[in-house]
């Protein structure tokens, strides 16, 4: 059972990543409607606006107590989230904030909370949960909307239904948090496995969707990531009845997901620089990146951590 304290520091770290996420979630859904879905645009932009405020006060909150581990992941940030964000705000024109970006570059310490921020974190956490649920809502919303053909929007249905469940995955860690701490057994584990190399394996799809069809070789490339994330991603899911496999199965998802990391970040480098063609966004690039670079830690934990 994680210390209280842990259970803090835990909960500003888990904040602090999937705010952000779900943040650019909200500008993702905003550009992909249509002018006559503007309605669907103005209320994708206020929930982008308030995951921004709520962001904002997690990185206030977790100054010097992110761990070294975490700070050092590039889940948080990478290396080329600044100039993303950037590009992202000149092309669309809409606001990224990157001024958020740079106060996170210090808010590592590693530090304990102390009890007395017990309460605020909590409410974090709270408020982080109910803004997470409306954003839910509206994307399940978008998602029948689409699937029934009432509305078409520049996002494939799967990437709706991926980030469906991607909100799903926060809350059930949200809630772990208020509950009983973070979740640590060997089924959670493979439960853990289970759902990000599904989500990995996604994202090779729409890589391999998104990229001009020129970009032959980095298609192909996708292709055999694609392949791979499918296969560990029923072996993940034939493991949370078969513990013994488990330890198999985390070695290789922690080595293709080490693989598929470093092509994402040289997709990302080659976006941002003009050197590959495509219909991403330099932030979409850079935010499947960042994603990886989560479940790669999460991999790397040692047991019962
Ligand atoms: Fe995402
Ligand atoms: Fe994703």
């Amino acid at each position: 059972m994680p210390s209280q304290a842990e259970t803090m520091q835990r909960s500003l770290e888990l904040n602090l990543f999937f705010l952000r996420i779900m943040k650019e979630h909200a500008l993702f859904l905003q550009l992909g409607f249509t002018q006559k879905d503007r309605a669907l645009a103005m209320q994708a932009q206020e929930l982008h606006r308030r995951l921004e405020a709520l962001m904002s006060q997690a990185v206030r909150l977790s100054k010097s107590y992110i761990s070294e581990p975490v700070m050092a992941s590039g889940e948080l940030f990478t290396r080329y989230t600044e100039e993303a964000e950037r590009l992202t705000q000149h092309f669309t024109g809409i606001p990224t904030g990157i001024e958020l970006t740079r106060q996170e570059y210090v808010v590592g310490g590693g530090s304990m909370p102390p009890p007395a921020m017990r309460e605020e974190v909590e409410r974090l956490n709270r408020a982080a949960m109910g803004l997470t649920r409306q954003l839910l809502a509206f994307k399940e919303q978008v998602y029948r909307s689409v699937t029934s053909c009432t509305i078409v929007t520049k996002n494939y249905p799967l990437f709706l239904d991926h980030l469906v469940r991607e909100a799903r995955h926060y809350l059930e860690m949200l809630q772990a948090l208020l509950t009983s701490g973070m979740p640590e057994s060997p089924l959670h584990k493979a439960e853990m496995e289970y759902f990000w190399n599904e989500i990995m394996g996604e994202h090779a799809q729409f890589i391999d969707g998104l990229l001009d069809p020129t970009e032959k070789a980095l298609k192909e490339t996708s292709r055999v990531f694609e392949a791979e994330f499918e296969r560990l991603h029923a072996e993940a899911g034939a493991a949370r009845s078969m513990l013994q496999m488990l330890p198999g199965v985390t070695q290789a998802s922690e080595t293709a997901t080490e693989q598929l990391s470093e092509f994402k970040s040289a997709g990302t480098r080659g976006i941002i620089t003009c050197k590959i063609r495509s219909v991403i966004l330099p932030l979409q690039a850079d935010h499947v990146l960042r994603e990886a670079a989560h479940y790669l830690r999460m991999l790397r934990e040692p047991p019962g951590m």
